[in-house]
């Protein structure tokens, strides 16, 4: 590869947000002497990723880690993903997961097999999702679905053999998503990785939003419940009287981390250290805009350094006139998306050892 090829991966990788917070891998990196838990990310080789739960703290913080790695590097030239396919099948509709997944194989020189639409599959003529899977048993290394029905993990899995990554099932769970808002924030702030996180460090989580019927909000909250050292409290802004559904009900219960539902938005925003906003729930098999009346834009009472995620897309609940202010994050957030992948691609497909240089504890 010539030296102009070379450079112009290297510049390619480095793109980043055009607006908003820009946040450096560097300082998290550094954080950590540079070092990356690599037996917490062995553990990941040949798993599936479906669920939050299936992550502690020590695993998230790893991922971040190796994600800070990949992204203040240029790796490209360990091909850590050769020989390497990915399936993307997406059932339903996306713009950042679906790209990003397959920018992150590609920038890593595996190849993808891409399903942007249910139906150019035999779907459109009555097969079944099982019979699918096992067809993805010879096609494929690593699956990433998303899917509108919350059931699909289970009938996919019914024949598939090989690592499936949950991109999305109807109301159920974004794990990937999760872990990309969480990498957004420990770069943001790296004290939060700490058990004993410095209590001027220590954040107030404000949801707006329904994590009960908004799989990527609840995700981000069942991760927030790791971080036990470093959320002071958890507040949930919802139009409705239980937004927080049956798999988080007895999680927040049991956490030690404070939790608190109101309907007001402006009793709360002053004290709120991060705030994430999200509209879109998939109810049924149909998308709906819940908590409309919410709205954030740059006339909002916010915490001078407070910052917004938001896992998009948007709707009217965030204005375009933040994007250009400190207060956001979404997207840097957004642009994390790639290397938290690679990061997950690399561990579950178990090419960490492709990566050269990574130090250890
Ligand atoms: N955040 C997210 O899941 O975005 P897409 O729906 O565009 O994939």
């Amino acid at each position: 590869m010539s030296d102009q090829v070379a450079r112009a991966i290297a510049l390619s990788a480095a793109a980043t947000n055009s607006k908003g917070q820009h946040l450096s891998p560097t300082e998290l990196l550094n954080s950590f002497d540079g070092k990356i838990d690599r037996d917490a990310l062995k553990e990941l080789a040949g798993q599936s990723i479906l669920e939050p739960r299936q992550f502690d703290r020590r695993t998230v913080v790893a991922i971040a880690q190796l994600s800070a790695l990949l992204e203040s590097r240029n790796v490209e030239m360990d091909k850590p993903l050769d020989g390497k396919i990915a399936i993307t099948a997406f059932f339903e509709a996306s713009t950042r997961t679906r790209l990003s997944f397959e920018s992150a194989v590609l920038r890593l020189d595996g190849k993808v097999l891409s399903v942007p639409d249910g139906q150019v599959t035999g779907i459109a003529k009555g097969e079944s999702l099982a019979d699918i899977g096992e067809m993805f048993n010879t096609y494929g290394d690593v699956v990433i679905m998303r899917h509108p029905d919350t059931n699909c993990i289970d009938e996919i899995r019914k024949n598939l053999q090989r690592p499936l990554i949950n991109a999305g099932n109807g109301s159920g769970h974004h794990p990937t998503q999760a872990l990309i808002d969480w990498y957004a924030l420990l770069k943001w702030r790296p004290e939060l990785c700490s058990p004993n996180c410095p209590e001027e460090k220590r954040v107030h989580l404000g949801i707006i939003g329904t994590p009960g019927s908004m799989r990527a909000v609840k995700s981000f909250v069942r991760l927030a419940l790791l971080f036990t050292g470093a959320v002071k409290k958890i507040t949930v802004i919802s139009e409705l009287a239980d937004p927080v559904g049956l798999d988080l009900n007895e999680p927040l219960e049991e956490s030690p981390i404070p939790t608190e539902i109101v309907n007001d938005v402006r009793e709360v925003l002053p004290h709120l250290d991060v705030i994430y906003v999200n509209s879109i729930a998939f109810l049924g098999d149909s998308y709906r805009n819940l908590d409309t009346r919410y709205k954030l834009d740059q006339d909002s009472e916010l915490k001078s350094d407070a910052v917004i995620l938001h896992p998009l897309a948007r709707n009217e609940e965030l204005s375009e006139s933040l994007d250009c202010t400190d207060h956001n994050l979404y997207f840097a957030q957004a642009a994390g998306a790639v290397f938290v992948r690679q990061a997950l691609l690399v561990s579950v497909l178990d090419r960490l050892d492709q990566i050269s240089g990574i130090s250890t504890p």
